[in-house]
């Protein structure tokens, strides 16, 4: 078991890697206990939760809602949730970001824990303090920032993860080691496929480093004024394919990893040699590197849209090396430079 303590200015948030949510009364100690799941958790992993009061919701990006968010208030109302209590996320990044955002909220804010049951969730999504829903089709436009008070890895929920859904929390682990360390990078080079079939120890070692990571990251910078940004590292891209082509998020952004370590090599800054292992540590993952297009225009429109465009140019993360990430601004020409050699 491991304990990592993010400390930033909205709280401190103590994240333990290893422990069993069979414990979960040891970290939500004070008041009322109310636990927020989906269906799918509730039916897999329901019974080692049923001590408590828990709301379920529906699964999927469409129950991200604030419709949701009342399911819950609703909830909390009957309760008589005080001050003291807390509202406890058990599920995937879609249930944390809904219980840490109905917690933020609610009488102005309860206490907020988070039990994260993704591969995705616990290396990312839990991590960091961000919240929130989608409005009118439009991905986590209202929320927050604010730290849980605990986020509880318990690996054995992995288990029960679609090889799919572990590639997908995949893609961000090997971000995290391309842009902040080129230790856990040489890891996963040496043990991917131990660590794909979520061997004991590997996944152990690698959900430590990654979140020591993205912790790391967050401690610093919580509001994403400067080096949390680099966490979006093959987002620029990915976020464009994702909506193109509703392709799963973690496929697209391991494309988009490829696509901007190749700008990375245009540009002088990475070595071709180390796109080549990122390119092929993905690969192993069991993630796609290359997309053909009919036409590039939806995604240059996509990221024309993007929020981190600023007048001409958009702020991209490219490499320096394995571990090493620098922000530039590249122009929209570039960009639809890039989108074209895509397309045929
Ligand atoms: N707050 C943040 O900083 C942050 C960062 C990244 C992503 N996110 C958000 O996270 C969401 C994606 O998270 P996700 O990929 O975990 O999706 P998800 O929450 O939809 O979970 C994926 C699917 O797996 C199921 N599931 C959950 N745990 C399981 C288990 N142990 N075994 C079997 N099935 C299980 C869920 O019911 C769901 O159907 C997006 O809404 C995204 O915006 C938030
Ligand atoms: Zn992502």
């Amino acid at each position: 078991m491991k304990e990592i303590a993010l400390h930033a200015q909205s709280g401190t948030c103590k994240i333990i890697i290893g422990e069993s949510v069979d414990r979960l009364g040891r970290y939500a100690k004070s008041g009322k206990i109310l636990v927020v799941t989906d269906s799918s958790v509730a039916r897999l992993h329901g019974e080692r939760f049923s001590g408590y009061e828990t709301v379920v919701l529906g699964q999927g990006e469409k129950n991200k809602t604030l419709a949701s968010v009342q399911k819950v208030y609703g909830r909390c109302l009957e309760m008589e949730l005080e001050r003291d209590s807390f509202i406890v996320g058990i599920g995937g990044g879609i249930v944390c970001d809904i219980a840490g955002f109905a917690a933020a909220t609610y009488l102005r804010g309860v206490n907020c824990g988070l039990v994260p049951t993704t591969l995705l969730a616990q290396v990312d999504a839990s991590i960091g303090g961000k919240n929130g829903v989608n409005l009118k089709g439009y991905k986590n436009l209202v929320g927050t920032i604010r730290q849980p008070k605990f986020c509880l890895c318990d690996l054995d929920l992995l288990k029960t993860l679609p090889k799919d859904e572990i590639s997908s929390g995949f893609a961000e682990i090997i971000k995290h080691a391309a842009i902040a360390d080129s230790g856990l990078f040489s890891y996963l080079q040496d043990n991917l496929e131990d660590a794909l079939a979520l061997d004991k120890d590997a996944i152990y070692q690698v959900m430590c480093d990654a979140v020591a990571v993205k912790a790391g990251i967050v401690n610093g910078d919580e509001r994403e004024n400067s080096e949390r940004r680099k966490l979006n590292f093959g987002h620029t891209f990915g976020h464009a394919i994702e909506k193109v082509t509703a392709m799963p998020h973690g496929k697209a952004v391991s494309i988009g990893m490829v696509i901007e370590a190749n700008l990375s090599v245009d540009k002088g800054l990475l070595v071709d040699a180390d796109r080549i292992r990122l390119e092929r540590l993905l690969a192993r993952a069991n993630l796609p590197t290359t997309l053909s297009l009919s036409d590039g225009k939806g995604m240059i429109d996509a990221i024309r849209k993007d929020k981190k465009r600023n007048g001409d140019s958009i702020r991209t993360v490219l490499l320096q090396g394995i571990g090493k990430a620098k922000l530039i601004d590249i122009r929209l020409g570039e960009v639809e430079k890039i989108v074209n050699r895509l397309v045929g």
